[in-house]
């Protein structure tokens, strides 16, 4: 059903018309437009759930990392309470960025042009020279606070919102916190992220790679081909793993344009191991290839803290790529090292919009705080082979994202459209739990499209 909306770009279009729902189309426009592009920054990122962190990289009360929601920059912070608090970095006096840092640790922040004073929570101290209330008296202090957003934690991973009547984060997940649970909530203690989050700014425009991590499995067959020929992403290459790319058959789940792909324990036994799972029971395949980032001595935990259901799932088919609506990336995968012998790699990326035409990809790798430091080490070398500002695999995809959004800017090209049209249509395997939309089989655009069926939702609401 098309909705209604108010909203009509200056040039008469409205905003439902650049979707095609019947023939599953979206106007190629929307990858290059700068009135649509404002719009986002209050339909999309100011209504909803952020990622801007895990809560292992600000252990300490006043540790504070800087990241942004849409174009706002925002201070991540532990205050005394040890609660954590994400606040506008944005002076109420004038404007001036209250924190010009990227991370550290302080109790006070403190503006540089005047001197107004913020506790860790976003609360307003006062301005120097009190006895002259260099504030003035119509506010009251109160009112002279940072602009404080929602926060929600989940796995340790912070999100925030600027929206006070969206969603709860949980509910935005939906059924798809039954996957997500796999991933990130798996052990006791945790994730623990390996570093500060690398970063990297694409001339292109955000939507680009954010459709693309909404499972475009496709891609992978052709734009991936090099590394699949080469036994870089698992295999030991040649042309006959390329329709493995890496397990075209899979599973595809979504909800709110939330998906991942789980890809089949058999397609990776078979291409990392040479060996089949057939006949294997759920507890001899965990222990052969346990999922991705879990050393075998944590799959007693593992076990305690999953359902049969979730346990069932990682058995056949972990979920391993995808995303979190709206600018998340997600890659949980298994990764070779560099002496060939395989491992994994964790990673999260957020696609951070800084302009129409610009997007900083932030890439934090992680992995499970138990793992043994040397471990950790190895996780961190073969993750960064596959992704972030060396990673292989993103120096394919980054290739096309400037290229979708110069092809936006033509006068031609913006009349051209982004098709979906491979359906596999919802299609659950009996064995499968019944949770969010499900599409077994050959990986097709059902996942893709819950994502734009999401965005438009927001931008025409
Ligand atoms: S702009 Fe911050 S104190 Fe004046
Ligand atoms: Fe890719």
């Amino acid at each position: 059903m098309l909705t209604r909306t108010k909203r009509v770009l200056s040039d008469g279009t409205r905003i439902e018309d650049l979707v095609d729902r019947p023939n599953r189309e979206v106007s190629l426009s929307v990858m290059n437009d700068a009135e649509l592009y404002q719009i986002e920054m209050e339909k999309v990122f100011g209504k909803t759930w952020l990622l801007l962190g895990h809560d292992t990289e600000i252990p300490n009360s006043g540790d504070y990392v800087v990241r942004h929601m849409g174009e706002d920059a925002v201070i991540v912070t532990r205050a005394s309470d040890g609660q954590i608090y994400v606040s506008l970095n944005v002076c109420p006096h004038r404007g001036m960025h209250v924190c010009t840092a990227e991370s550290g640790n302080a109790q006070v922040h403190r503006c540089i042009y005047h001197g107004w004073a913020f506790r860790a929570d976003g609360s307003f101290i006062g301005a120097p020279v009190e006895r002259e209330r260099m504030h003035g008296d119509l506010k009251s202090k109160e009112q002279l606070g940072l602009k404080k957003a929602r926060v929600a934690l989940y796995g340790g991973l912070i999100f925030a919102n600027w929206d006070v009547d969206a969603p709860s984060l949980e509910e935005s997940l939906g059924d798809m916190k039954f996957y997500y649970d796999m991933l990130f909530k798996r052990t006791d203690n945790g994730l623990e992220v390996l570093g500060p989050p690398q970063r990297l700014t694409i001339d292109a425009n955000w939507k680009t790679a954010g459709e693309q991590s909404a499972c475009d499995g496709f891609h992978t067959l052709t734009l991936h081909r090099s590394l699949l020929e080469r036994g870089i992403m698992g295999g030991s290459g040649g042309d006959e793993v390329a329709e493995f790319a890496p397990g075209m058959y899979g599973i595809n789940v979504g909800e709110n344009g939330n998906t991942l792909r789980c890809i089949p324990v058999n397609t990776t036994f078979t291409l990392m191991l040479g060996e089949s799972m057939e006949n294997l029971s759920v507890d001899e395949r965990f222990e052969k290839l346990p999922p991705p980032g879990i050393m075998p001595s944590m799959l007693p935990e593992m076990k305690r803290n999953m359902t049969p259901e979730q346990l069932h799932v990682m058995s056949v088919a972990p979920p391993q790529v995808g995303n979190l609506f709206p600018n998340v990336n997600i890659l949980f995968i298994y990764a070779p090292l560099r002496d060939g012998t395989m491992g994994s790699g964790l990673l999260l990326h957020t696609i951070v919009p800084k302009g129409v035409e610009k997007f900083q990809w932030l890439t934090w790798f992680f992995a499970e705080k138990d793992t043994p430091d040397d471990v950790k080490k190895l996780m961190r070398a073969a993750a960064s082979q596959a992704g972030g500002t060396s990673g292989m695999i993103e120096q394919d995809d980054s290739d096309t994202w400037p290229h979708m959004t110069e092809s936006a800017r033509g006068f031609m090209g913006r009349q051209e459209t982004l098709k979906y049209q491979a359906i596999l249509g919802e299609n659950r395997p009996d064995d499968w739990p019944d949770k969010a939309k499900v599409y077994n089989g050959f990986s097709k655009d059902d996942a893709q499209w819950l994502w734009w069926e999401q965005y438009f939702a927001l931008m025409t609401n």
